[in-house]
Protein backbone atom coordinates (compact mmCIF):
# COMPACT_ATOMS: atom_id res chain seq x y z
CA UNK A 1 0.00 0.00 0.00
CA UNK A 2 1.74 3.44 -1.21
CA UNK A 3 2.34 5.39 2.49
CA UNK A 4 -0.26 8.30 2.78
CA UNK A 5 2.21 11.21 3.60
CA UNK A 6 5.41 11.19 1.38
CA UNK A 7 7.83 14.05 1.33
CA UNK A 8 11.20 13.77 -0.86
CA UNK A 9 13.64 16.76 -0.48
CA UNK A 10 11.08 19.19 0.42
CA UNK A 11 12.34 22.64 0.81
CA UNK A 12 11.01 26.19 1.92
CA UNK A 13 13.00 29.37 2.19
CA UNK A 14 11.87 32.74 2.99
CA UNK A 15 14.09 34.84 0.83
CA UNK A 16 17.62 33.69 1.52
CA UNK A 17 16.68 31.79 4.82
CA UNK A 18 15.57 28.00 4.45
CA UNK A 19 13.67 27.25 6.64
CA UNK A 20 12.80 23.97 5.74
CA UNK A 21 15.85 21.76 4.56
CA UNK A 22 16.04 18.62 2.16
CA UNK A 23 13.41 17.36 4.39
CA UNK A 24 11.87 13.44 3.76
CA UNK A 25 10.16 11.42 5.25
CA UNK A 26 7.04 9.12 4.72
CA UNK A 27 4.09 8.11 6.54
CA UNK A 28 2.16 4.54 6.45
CA UNK A 29 -1.62 4.28 6.44
CA UNK A 30 -2.47 4.32 10.40
CA UNK A 31 0.66 5.43 11.88
CA UNK A 32 0.67 8.50 14.40
CA UNK A 33 3.85 10.28 12.99
CA UNK A 34 5.24 12.70 15.37
CA UNK A 35 7.33 16.14 14.30
CA UNK A 36 9.61 17.18 17.13
CA UNK A 37 11.93 20.27 17.33
CA UNK A 38 12.41 23.10 18.80
CA UNK A 39 11.05 26.91 18.08
CA UNK A 40 11.92 27.62 14.83
CA UNK A 41 12.99 24.02 13.77
CA UNK A 42 10.18 24.17 10.77
CA UNK A 43 7.64 21.55 11.90
CA UNK A 44 4.90 24.20 11.11
CA UNK A 45 6.27 25.62 7.53
CA UNK A 46 6.80 21.37 6.25
CA UNK A 47 2.96 20.78 7.65
CA UNK A 48 2.39 23.80 5.80
CA UNK A 49 3.41 23.16 2.74
CA UNK A 50 2.02 19.10 3.22
CA UNK A 51 -1.67 21.08 3.47
CA UNK A 52 -1.45 22.54 0.24
CA UNK A 53 -1.23 26.12 1.90
CA UNK A 54 2.27 27.25 0.84
CA UNK A 55 4.22 26.25 -2.23
CA UNK A 56 7.37 24.57 -1.48
CA UNK A 57 10.34 26.17 -3.12
CA UNK A 58 11.90 22.66 -3.90
CA UNK A 59 11.48 18.84 -3.90
CA UNK A 60 7.79 17.41 -4.16
CA UNK A 61 5.51 15.86 -1.49
CA UNK A 62 1.89 14.12 -2.15
CA UNK A 63 -0.56 13.64 0.41
CA UNK A 64 -3.56 10.99 0.05
CA UNK A 65 -2.17 10.43 -2.88
CA UNK A 66 -2.55 13.91 -4.48
CA UNK A 67 0.40 16.23 -5.25
CA UNK A 68 0.70 19.63 -2.99
CA UNK A 69 1.67 21.29 -5.48
CA UNK A 70 -0.08 20.27 -8.38
CA UNK A 71 -3.53 19.70 -6.46
CA UNK A 72 -3.46 21.45 -3.75
CA UNK A 73 -7.25 21.47 -3.91
CA UNK A 74 -7.94 17.99 -3.56
CA UNK A 75 -5.52 17.53 -0.74
CA UNK A 76 -7.15 19.76 1.32
CA UNK A 77 -10.34 17.86 0.94
CA UNK A 78 -8.88 14.82 1.87
CA UNK A 79 -7.07 16.84 5.14
CA UNK A 80 -7.97 17.69 8.29
CA UNK A 81 -5.52 20.87 9.65
CA UNK A 82 -5.80 21.73 13.18
CA UNK A 83 -3.65 24.78 12.94
CA UNK A 84 -1.41 26.17 15.67
CA UNK A 85 -3.13 28.91 16.45
CA UNK A 86 -6.87 27.51 15.71
CA UNK A 87 -9.62 29.96 15.60
CA UNK A 88 -12.77 29.25 17.20
CA UNK A 89 -15.95 31.70 17.35
CA UNK A 90 -15.73 32.76 20.44
CA UNK A 91 -19.34 34.17 20.40
CA UNK A 92 -20.78 30.89 19.30
CA UNK A 93 -21.72 27.84 20.58
CA UNK A 94 -19.89 24.49 20.26
CA UNK A 95 -22.41 23.30 18.16
CA UNK A 96 -23.22 26.85 16.17
CA UNK A 97 -18.95 26.59 15.71
CA UNK A 98 -19.57 23.28 13.94
CA UNK A 99 -22.06 24.35 11.80
CA UNK A 100 -20.33 27.15 10.62
CA UNK A 101 -16.93 24.93 9.59
CA UNK A 102 -19.45 22.39 8.20
CA UNK A 103 -20.50 25.37 5.74
CA UNK A 104 -16.88 25.59 5.12
CA UNK A 105 -16.23 21.94 4.00
CA UNK A 106 -19.37 21.95 2.08
CA UNK A 107 -21.12 19.38 4.44
CA UNK A 108 -25.26 19.37 2.80
CA UNK A 109 -27.63 20.44 5.02
CA UNK A 110 -28.63 16.58 4.91
CA UNK A 111 -25.79 15.30 6.51
CA UNK A 112 -25.03 17.81 9.17
CA UNK A 113 -27.19 16.22 11.43
CA UNK A 114 -25.45 13.44 10.99
CA UNK A 115 -21.78 14.65 10.67
CA UNK A 116 -22.35 16.99 13.98
CA UNK A 117 -23.49 14.55 16.34
CA UNK A 118 -20.39 11.83 15.03
CA UNK A 119 -17.78 14.57 16.03
CA UNK A 120 -19.53 15.33 19.11
CA UNK A 121 -19.58 11.88 20.19
CA UNK A 122 -15.77 11.39 19.09
CA UNK A 123 -14.73 14.09 20.46
CA UNK A 124 -16.97 13.51 24.06
CA UNK A 125 -18.32 17.07 23.53
CA UNK A 126 -22.13 15.85 22.79
CA UNK A 127 -22.59 17.21 26.33
CA UNK A 128 -21.15 20.58 25.93
CA UNK A 129 -22.82 21.22 22.57
CA UNK A 130 -25.02 24.71 23.63
CA UNK A 131 -21.76 26.52 25.58
CA UNK A 132 -20.07 28.76 24.30
CA UNK A 133 -16.66 28.31 22.52
CA UNK A 134 -15.15 31.44 24.96
CA UNK A 135 -16.42 29.62 28.09
CA UNK A 136 -14.92 26.22 27.62
CA UNK A 137 -12.08 25.45 29.78
CA UNK A 138 -8.38 24.61 27.20
CA UNK A 139 -8.71 20.99 27.35
CA UNK A 140 -12.47 21.46 25.54
CA UNK A 141 -11.36 24.16 23.10
CA UNK A 142 -8.80 22.02 21.74
CA UNK A 143 -11.81 19.22 21.13
CA UNK A 144 -13.96 21.57 19.40
CA UNK A 145 -11.01 22.73 17.06
CA UNK A 146 -10.26 18.78 16.33
CA UNK A 147 -14.13 18.58 15.86
CA UNK A 148 -14.19 21.12 13.41
CA UNK A 149 -11.63 19.74 11.38
CA UNK A 150 -12.86 16.21 11.27
CA UNK A 151 -16.41 17.44 9.76
CA UNK A 152 -15.76 16.13 6.01
CA UNK A 153 -14.19 12.61 7.25
CA UNK A 154 -10.56 13.60 6.48
CA UNK A 155 -8.12 10.47 5.62
CA UNK A 156 -5.53 12.38 6.71
CA UNK A 157 -4.98 14.52 10.07
CA UNK A 158 -2.22 17.56 10.50
CA UNK A 159 -1.93 18.23 14.27
CA UNK A 160 0.30 21.19 14.73
CA UNK A 161 0.85 21.32 19.07
CA UNK A 162 -2.92 20.64 18.89
CA UNK A 163 -2.39 20.21 23.14
CA UNK A 164 -0.24 23.29 24.03
CA UNK A 165 -1.27 25.12 26.94
CA UNK A 166 -3.32 21.70 28.03
CA UNK A 167 -3.29 19.97 31.81
CA UNK A 168 -2.23 16.14 31.77
CA UNK A 169 -4.94 14.44 32.12
CA UNK A 170 -6.44 16.74 29.01
CA UNK A 171 -3.73 16.04 27.01
CA UNK A 172 -4.12 11.82 27.98
CA UNK A 173 -7.57 12.35 26.62
CA UNK A 174 -6.62 14.17 23.29
CA UNK A 175 -4.39 11.41 22.65
CA UNK A 176 -7.23 8.30 23.03
CA UNK A 177 -9.23 10.32 20.35
CA UNK A 178 -6.10 10.32 18.83
CA UNK A 179 -5.83 6.18 18.93
CA UNK A 180 -9.65 5.83 17.74
CA UNK A 181 -9.19 7.94 14.61
CA UNK A 182 -6.04 5.78 13.91
CA UNK A 183 -7.69 2.44 14.58
CA UNK A 184 -10.39 3.48 12.28
CA UNK A 185 -7.99 4.53 9.26
CA UNK A 186 -6.77 7.61 9.65
CA UNK A 187 -3.40 8.77 9.36
CA UNK A 188 -2.32 11.82 11.84
CA UNK A 189 1.02 13.72 11.74
CA UNK A 190 1.68 15.60 14.76
CA UNK A 191 3.90 18.33 16.54
CA UNK A 192 4.44 18.57 19.92
CA UNK A 193 6.77 20.04 22.15
CA UNK A 194 5.68 17.51 25.23
CA UNK A 195 8.02 14.40 25.03
CA UNK A 196 5.94 12.10 26.89
CA UNK A 197 3.86 12.36 24.16
CA UNK A 198 6.37 11.84 21.48
CA UNK A 199 6.07 8.49 23.10
CA UNK A 200 2.53 7.62 22.23
CA UNK A 201 3.78 8.25 18.10
CA UNK A 202 4.41 5.42 15.83
CA UNK A 203 7.36 7.38 14.63
CA UNK A 204 9.15 10.06 16.03
CA UNK A 205 11.22 13.09 13.62
CA UNK A 206 13.77 15.17 14.92
CA UNK A 207 14.04 18.42 13.26
CA UNK A 208 16.87 20.93 13.56
CA UNK A 209 17.21 24.11 11.65
CA UNK A 210 15.05 23.12 9.10
CA UNK A 211 16.43 19.15 8.87
CA UNK A 212 15.80 16.33 9.74
CA UNK A 213 18.31 15.03 12.67
CA UNK A 214 16.95 11.79 13.76
CA UNK A 215 13.98 9.63 12.45
CA UNK A 216 12.83 6.56 14.12
CA UNK A 217 10.38 4.85 16.46
CA UNK A 218 11.05 6.32 19.88
CA UNK A 219 12.20 2.53 21.07
CA UNK A 220 14.73 2.72 18.12
CA UNK A 221 15.85 6.59 19.20
CA UNK A 222 16.53 5.21 22.31
CA UNK A 223 18.82 1.88 21.51
CA UNK A 224 20.34 4.25 18.93
CA UNK A 225 21.39 7.23 20.80
CA UNK A 226 22.15 5.20 24.50
CA UNK A 227 23.75 1.96 22.77
CA UNK A 228 25.35 2.28 26.61
CA UNK A 229 24.21 2.18 29.87
CA UNK A 230 22.14 5.71 31.12
CA UNK A 231 22.87 6.71 34.56
CA UNK A 232 21.46 9.07 36.66
CA UNK A 233 24.06 10.38 39.05
CA UNK A 234 22.88 12.45 42.17
CA UNK A 235 26.12 14.29 43.55
CA UNK A 236 27.40 17.26 44.99
CA UNK A 237 28.34 20.29 43.07
CA UNK A 238 26.48 18.67 39.74
CA UNK A 239 27.21 21.64 37.90
CA UNK A 240 31.21 20.90 38.18
CA UNK A 241 30.30 17.20 37.54
CA UNK A 242 28.53 17.80 34.59
CA UNK A 243 31.98 19.79 33.50
CA UNK A 244 33.85 16.71 34.40
CA UNK A 245 31.73 14.02 32.66
CA UNK A 246 31.29 15.97 29.47
CA UNK A 247 34.32 15.21 27.06
CA UNK A 248 35.94 12.64 29.70
CA UNK A 249 36.77 9.21 28.28
CA UNK A 250 33.82 6.38 28.05
CA UNK A 251 31.62 9.24 28.66
CA UNK A 252 28.99 9.62 25.35
CA UNK A 253 27.05 12.57 26.89
CA UNK A 254 26.11 14.30 30.01
CA UNK A 255 23.49 16.64 31.01
CA UNK A 256 21.67 18.54 33.90
CA UNK A 257 18.14 16.79 34.43
CA UNK A 258 17.09 19.46 37.50
CA UNK A 259 19.39 18.50 40.37
CA UNK A 260 20.22 15.03 39.04
CA UNK A 261 22.90 14.21 36.19
CA UNK A 262 22.36 11.86 33.09
CA UNK A 263 25.52 10.53 32.04
CA UNK A 264 25.52 8.25 28.48
CA UNK A 265 28.11 5.93 28.50
CA UNK A 266 29.75 4.61 25.69
CA UNK A 267 29.24 1.13 24.89
CA UNK A 268 31.54 -1.14 26.81
CA UNK A 269 31.44 1.21 29.77
CA UNK A 270 30.15 0.76 33.38
CA UNK A 271 29.09 3.31 36.34
CA UNK A 272 32.72 2.35 37.88
CA UNK A 273 34.15 5.23 34.89
CA UNK A 274 31.86 7.94 36.36
CA UNK A 275 33.04 6.79 40.12
CA UNK A 276 36.63 7.27 39.03
CA UNK A 277 36.07 10.56 37.11
CA UNK A 278 34.15 12.21 39.63
CA UNK A 279 36.48 10.84 43.18
CA UNK A 280 39.57 12.02 40.99
CA UNK A 281 37.74 15.96 40.99
CA UNK A 282 36.82 15.09 44.73
CA UNK A 283 32.86 15.30 44.14
CA UNK A 284 30.97 12.93 46.61
CA UNK A 285 28.16 10.50 44.55
CA UNK A 286 25.42 10.39 47.01
CA UNK A 287 23.43 8.15 44.28
CA UNK A 288 24.36 6.35 41.25
CA UNK A 289 21.97 4.09 39.12
CA UNK A 290 21.08 3.04 35.56
CA UNK A 291 17.75 3.97 34.22
CA UNK A 292 15.85 4.08 30.67
CA UNK A 293 16.43 6.76 28.60
CA UNK A 294 13.50 8.96 27.62
CA UNK A 295 12.63 10.51 24.61
CA UNK A 296 14.31 13.66 26.46
CA UNK A 297 17.20 12.26 26.90
CA UNK A 298 17.20 11.36 23.08
CA UNK A 299 15.89 14.99 22.40
CA UNK A 300 18.28 16.79 24.25
CA UNK A 301 21.35 14.85 23.05
CA UNK A 302 20.11 15.06 19.27
CA UNK A 303 18.89 18.65 19.64
CA UNK A 304 20.70 20.80 21.85
CA UNK A 305 24.17 18.81 21.48
CA UNK A 306 23.84 19.75 17.61
CA UNK A 307 24.63 16.16 16.56
CA UNK A 308 24.02 15.98 12.67
CA UNK A 309 22.92 12.69 10.56
CA UNK A 310 19.51 10.84 10.38
CA UNK A 311 19.64 7.22 11.79
CA UNK A 312 18.33 5.79 9.05
N1 LIG B 1 6.13 33.53 6.30
C1 LIG B 1 7.36 33.54 6.80
N2 LIG B 1 8.26 34.46 6.43
C2 LIG B 1 9.53 34.46 6.91
N3 LIG B 1 10.00 33.56 7.79
C3 LIG B 1 9.15 32.61 8.21
C4 LIG B 1 7.79 32.55 7.74
N4 LIG B 1 7.19 31.47 8.34
C5 LIG B 1 8.12 30.92 9.13
N5 LIG B 1 9.29 31.59 9.05
C6 LIG B 1 10.53 31.25 9.76
O1 LIG B 1 10.86 29.91 9.45
C7 LIG B 1 11.39 29.24 10.60
C8 LIG B 1 10.59 28.02 10.88
O2 LIG B 1 9.32 28.41 11.38
P1 LIG B 1 8.21 27.36 11.79
O3 LIG B 1 7.01 28.14 12.19
O4 LIG B 1 8.05 26.35 10.73
O5 LIG B 1 8.89 26.68 13.05
P2 LIG B 1 8.27 25.65 14.10
O6 LIG B 1 9.19 24.48 14.12
O7 LIG B 1 6.85 25.40 13.80
O8 LIG B 1 8.44 26.43 15.48
P3 LIG B 1 7.46 26.49 16.78
O9 LIG B 1 7.83 25.30 17.62
O10 LIG B 1 7.85 27.77 17.42
O11 LIG B 1 6.06 26.47 16.32
C9 LIG B 1 11.40 30.27 11.73
O12 LIG B 1 12.67 30.84 11.81
C10 LIG B 1 10.36 31.28 11.27
O13 LIG B 1 10.66 32.56 11.79
MG1 LIG C 1 5.13 25.72 14.78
Amino acid sequence: MPDVIVAENLCKSFGSFLAVDNVSFSVPKGAVFGLLGANGAGKSTTIRMLCGLLAPSGGRASVAGFDVAAEPEAVKRNIGYMSQKFSLYEDLTVRENIDFFSGLYGISRANLRTERERVLSMTGLAERSRELARELPGGFRQRLALSCALLHRPRVLFLDEPTAGVDPIARRTFWDIIYDLTSLGSTVLVTTHYLDEAEYCSTVTLMREGRIVATGSPGELKKVHYPGLLLEITCERVERALAVLEGAEGIDNASLFGSRLHAGLEKGASPDTVERLLGAAGITITGIQAIRPSLEDVFIRVVSAGQAGADR
